[in-house]
């Protein structure tokens, strides 16, 4: 059914009027509404708000319906026919009202349990083929829109039976501002995991580059430049270059300048990511079983660039340069061999150990590169190492980190976006076990092999850094996502990508104090 509303129209709810905008072709849209389970009061629902007046709408007849037992967070029951403009309504139950923080799980929990509603919601509804849903704000416009748009997000560009395409849209229109940010994060994160999912053959280097570059070609406050090999090879990059040589596909130096910030010259916070586009292991050949999921390698690269392009959708005020080495990491009669030695940007020798130690190599020329913009931060993120994995597996992303404020800004901004980081150590004791190598400055991998070896990729890192506020992100355990995320579907996760935008939005309201 097509409504085309013609004149700007008040729904006389009691308790909210809700706007209909004229012009809009209406689509035939399911509607997902929130419900709170009150412990006490067993048999009486508890709607939202927009609950509320629908109910209103249908004469008290949701909540007959919903007589009985409170529906349990995250479980769904789904009513046909009650309106004429809804044709399916699903109600998902949404857990207690206003939760608040939990310092346990260091997140704000009644954002993530609108997410995960809203986005079993909107999945039942797209299950129904029903193009659009309008979206019940939950209390939080915000959480909802990223509940919606990260739970329809699917990968199947190469699928001829593709899922149906489901528009979300905010029910009623008092928090629309709150639903547009909501939107742009999770479009953010949507670009990562699209990037991250995608064949290794069809995102190489440039298309990586080309990629990104299209994305922010519409803002001009933003240049990219998609540096060669020669630009690469200028700069000294020769632990970058050593990977890189090992393959056919040739690399890519990507750079952006976001320059939102009241003054061009404003001390820019830097992003560099690991830009992997399919990590074999080169010589140190990976084993082949799971070898595929490395063509999300890129990881790195892919949460900061997006980070980037969300930030300059949202017009945050600050100045930011993104930095991705990108190259393939592959076997072949010109690549690094173990006991190789190459030299660093920064004049340090590398004893490449073993070939599957490759990111730090990307990162440790990028790091140096990094420190020419005199940034206020350094933040980098990398799939770096299995060991991340096995630390803290999907639950958080592993920060190290020598600064303190740099810390408090990225777990406050963390525990709003419920993609979570938890902070591990930098100590020396680690720094000794890389910098013990028999023919270099350091060894790419440390000397008790596998013990601590995040922490022995951090060290390594360390030796590149000399920015007083710098933190490196190992993304290895969130890469992908089985069913820890609920409002996430099987495979490659794109996170930590909202907290870096949310991160990036608190430093643009920080000045310059970084004290
Ligand atoms: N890209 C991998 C790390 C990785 C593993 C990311 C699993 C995501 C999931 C990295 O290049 C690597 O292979 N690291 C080695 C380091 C080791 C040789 C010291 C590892 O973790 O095994
Ligand atoms: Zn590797
Ligand atoms: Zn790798």
């Amino acid at each position: 059914m097509i409504i085309t509303l013609v004149t700007l129209h008040l729904i006389p709810f009691p308790s909210q009027a809700v706007v209909v905008y004229p012009g809009l072709p209406k689509c035939r849209s399911g509607l997902v509404l929130g419900i709170y389970s009150s412990e006490k009061d067993e048999g009486a629902a508890q709607f939202t708000s927009a609950g509320d007046a629908f109910d209103r709408l249908v004469s008290g007849k949701l909540r007959e319906l919903l007589c009985g037992p409170p529906l349990k967070k995250g479980k769904t029951r789904i009513f046909h026919g009650l309106h004429q403009d809804f044709p399916s309504v699903v109600v998902v139950g949404l857990g207690k009202k206003n939760p608040g923080v939990n310092d346990q799980e260091n997140w704000n929990e009644g954002k993530e349990n609108i997410r995960a509603a809203v986005a079993v919601g909107c999945r039942q509804i797209q299950d129904l083929e029903i193009p659009c849903v309008e979206v019940d704000p939950c209390g939080d416009a915000h959480a909802a829109a990223e509940g919606a748009v990260l739970g329809l997000h699917e990968y199947n560009e190469l699928k001829q039976k593709k899922k149906p395409v489901v528009t979300p849209q905010l029910h009623g229109s008092a928090e629309s501002e709150a639903w547009q940010r909501g939107v742009t994060y999770a479009e953010g994160q949507n670009l990562a995991r699209y990037l991250m999912e995608a064949p290794a053959n069809y995102i190489t280097p440039i298309k990586f580059a080309e990629h990104i570059e299209q994305k922010l070609r519409s803002f001009s406050n933003v240049k990219v430049h998609i540096r060669p090999e020669s630009w690469i090879a200028t700069q000294e990059m020769g632990a970058f270059l050593s990977v890189a040589k090992g393959s056919a596909e040739p690399p890519i130096f990507l750079e952006i300048h976001y320059l939102g910030g009241a003054n061009t010259n404003d001390s820019p916070l830097v992003f560099v990511g690991k830009g992997v586009t399919f990590d074999s292991g080169g010589i140190s050949l990976k084993p082949s079983s799971g070898m595929d999921a490395m063509r999300a390698d890129m990881g790195g690269a892919a949460t900061v660039c997006s980070a980037i392009v969300t930030a300059a959708a949202l017009n945050l005020p600050l100045n930011i340069i993104g930095l991705a080495p990108l190259c393939e990491n592959m076997p072949s009669g010109k690549a690094n061999k173990p006991g190789d030695v190459v030299r660093a940007k920064n004049g340090k020798t590398i004893q490449v150990d073993n070939t599957d130690a490759e990111g730090r190599l990307l990162l440790a020329d990028a790091l140096c590169y990094a420190h020419n913009f005199k940034p206020r931060a350094i933040v980098n993120a990398a799939t770096l190492t299995g060991a991340m994995d096995v630390a803290l597996g999907s639950a958080a992303t592993g920060v190290f980190t020598n600064s303190s404020w740099l810390w408090t800004h990225l777990y406050e901004a963390s525990v709003l976006t419920g993609d979570r980081v938890w902070r591990m150590p930098l100590f020396e004791h680690y720094t000794k076990q890389v910098t013990d190598c028999p023919l270099a400055d350091l060894s790419n991998i440390g000397k008790y092999s596998r013990a601590g070896g995040a922490c022995t990729a951090a060290a390594f890192l360390k030796e590149f850094v000399t920015a007083s506020h710098w933190a490196h992100l190992d993304i290895a355990g969130v890469m992908s996502n089985k069913d820890e995320v609920p409002y996430l579907r099987k495979g490659m996760a794109g996170r930590p990508t909202r907290t870096l935008v949310e991160f990036a939005a608190r430093l643009s309201q920080d000045g310059r104090n970084t004290k």
